[in-house]
């Protein structure tokens, strides 16, 4: 199997980390440890750490932060320390908010580290050799407040003032060195045409391909370096110390800079590049234009998701709505962390609508997936095995118990197609970044289980059971069929949760003495009654507890939101 390399956004170090920002890394995470269990190289990963050098299996997970921003510099200063001590404060809150995320990672890659910045210069100078990077003339709206420029056409439509934050833009001239864009627009366009899948999702691919159309013009990669602190910090560009490369340009070479280095040459080019709509336009057309100067393969997928809202409104600094950290801290207290990851996977804004953070949807989904769905479903099939069998996984022998319910083939079709929910399977749904979609195959089995016990209604079995004192054979028999298909069943629907809900997924093999096997694939897990199942004679909860004590314990809807202390 290719190694699967991807890729977060590097965050600007001048932020607080937030909701948005551990949306993104989570759905990485999410998709790395799918790919982890699809190669066999364990489901877990370590959470909130790095991972390693190379990415178990082949596997890489590659965050970091942004840190040339001019901001880094006056927000330094108004803290009373020097930029780097700022960005090191900084950076080390996104590593603390994706470790209490339990987001496992194979490098972390700051735009200050030499290793980085070394890269870049060698990058640029190449660019420059071949003629891509040129020195000319910039005219410009210029949006301070994104450190950024805006075509007219943007600058006009927003009334001439920033489309982000509405400040005022300013009309600046400047010498600038330029990448040669237009030179690789034709080629990006078949590049897109070829494969439907590098821009995803669909809509967001057809608004760069009719913003393509509208031509390409070169764009500028430096900014000149005035007398102030700021306009220095960053990489000069090589041989020119009145110039400093664009802070944009520098970042995007980081996706390249980290793995191009001995060791992980085979890892190149990322599988995907995930993201939020905002940046898109760099990561599908920019970057993949640089890449083609560079003779560098282009990335599988670049994909873009949308926007988290908060209870209906627009989060910004203005209006102090941030889900932030300390939001989500609260939430994991009350809830567990796998409550509030479950939560920003299935109801986020993964395709082209924005989702909203609401409270009373929290409490919902809760409720609803976790404490009444395979909290629930895990606890009332293990009691009912402690109860009539002592605990000991009971042996389903050969018992088809409803005559058109093959357990075997539904779970089967769960993880590799054809199932209720979709026809391709989970390697397919990843293939297509349908995280949310791989995920609720595991929902669906847990249905499947549920309709299965109010079908087959085992806790009346094991009345008559008690009653005939287990001396009829044959209700026996069916009693612990039923219950076993039940408890094998949400085995393999744990495998397609763990990824987004590591933590208590473990928790759960722990329990029942299940914890897959190191090396083993999902193809592997998923197979019913195989080496990796449920054994009958064995005990299954090894603690030897009640059976009962819920994953999830059910959330009081009257509740309002945890305070955030
Ligand atoms: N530093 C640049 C990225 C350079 S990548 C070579 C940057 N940083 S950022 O800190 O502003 O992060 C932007 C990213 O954060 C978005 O693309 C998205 O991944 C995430 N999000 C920020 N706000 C978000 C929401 N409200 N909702 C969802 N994700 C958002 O841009």
């Amino acid at each position: 199997m290719h190694p699967y390399y991807i890729t977060t956004p590097i965050y600007y170090v001048n932020d607080r980390p937030h909701i948005g920002h551990c949306y993104t890394t989570l759905l990485a995470d999410v998709a790395a440890r799918f790919q982890r269990l699809l190669r066999g190289s364990g489901v877990g990963g370590k959470g909130g750490s790095e991972n390693g050098d190379r990415g178990e299996g082949g596997v890489f997970l590659l965050t970091g932060t942004d840190e040339h921003a001019e901001k880094v510099v006056s927000s330094a200063h108004e803290h009373g320390v020097t930029p780097i001590e700022w960005a090191d404060r900084n950076a080390a809150a996104f590593r603390a908010a994706f470790e209490f995320m339990g987001f496992g990672y194979e490098d972390f890659i700051r735009t200050t580290e030499r290793r980085h910045i070394d890269k870049v210069l060698e990058y640029v100078r190449r660019l420059q050799k071949h003629g891509d990077i040129y020195l000319g003339d910039y005219t410009g709206w210029w949006d301070a407040s994104q450190e950024e420029y805006v075509t007219e056409s943007v600058a006009k439509e927003a009334g001439y003032n920033s489309p982000v934050t509405g400040k005022p833009l300013v009309k600046r001239t400047e010498k600038n060195y330029f990448f040669r864009l237009s030179a690789y627009a034709a080629r990006l366009e078949e590049h897109i045409a070829k494969h439907p899948a590098f821009i995803q999702p669909e809509a967001r691919r057809n608004e760069v391909l009719g913003r393509l159309r509208a031509g390409l013009q070169d764009v500028p990669v430096s900014r000149a370096v005035t007398g102030d602190e700021a306009s220095r910090w960053g990489i000069l560009m090589p041989d020119d110390p009145s110039h400093r490369i664009y802070v944009w340009i520098d970042a995007l070479f980081n996706y390249l800079s980290a793995v191009d280095t001995p060791g992980r040459e085979g890892l190149w080019p990322p599988a995907v590049h995930v993201m939020a709509k905002d940046i898109l336009w760099f990561h599908a057309v920019i970057w993949p234009c640089m890449l083609m100067a560079l003779g560098r393969e282009l990335p599988g997928m670049v994909y873009a998701h949308s926007y988290w809202v908060r209870e209906g409104r627009k989060m910004s600094k203005t209006l102090g709505n941030f889900v932030d950290l300390p939001t989500l801290r609260a939430y994991a207290e009350r809830y567990s962390v796998d409550a509030v990851r479950w939560y920003m996977l299935t109801q986020g804004p993964l395709g082209i609508t924005d989702a909203d953070f609401s409270h009373a949807k929290f409490v919902e989904v809760y409720n609803a997936d976790l404490a009444n769905g395979i909290g629930n479903c895990t606890s009332r099939v293990s009691a009912l095995i402690t109860k009539s069998f002592g605990g000991i996984v009971p042996d389903p022998g050969e018992f088809r118990v409803l005559a058109d319910h093959d357990w075997p083939t539904i779970a089967r079709n769960a993880v590799l197609g054809e199932s209720a929910v979709s026809n391709d399977g989970v390697p397919m749904l990843l293939n297509r970044f349908d995280l949310a979609g791989a995920v609720a195959e595991g929902v669906n089995l847990v249905r499947c289980v549920d309709a299965y016990l109010s079908e087959t209604t085992p806790w009346k079995l094991a009345k008559e059971v008690e009653k005939e004192n287990r001396e009829n054979p044959d209700h026996l028999q069916r009693l612990a069929a039923i219950l076993y298909h039940c408890a094998e069943a949400l085995r393999i629907a744990s495998i397609l949760l763990a990824p987004a809900m590591p933590g208590k997924m473990a928790e759960l093999w722990t329990r029942w003495g299940c914890t897959p096997a190191a090396g083993a694939t999902l193809e592997d897990l998923a197979v019913w009654q195989g080496e990796h199942s449920l054994k009958p004679g064995e005990r299954l909860e090894q603690g030897g507890g009640s059976g009962a004590a819920p994953l999830f314990m059910r959330a009081d809807v009257k509740e309002g939101a945890p305070v955030v202390g």
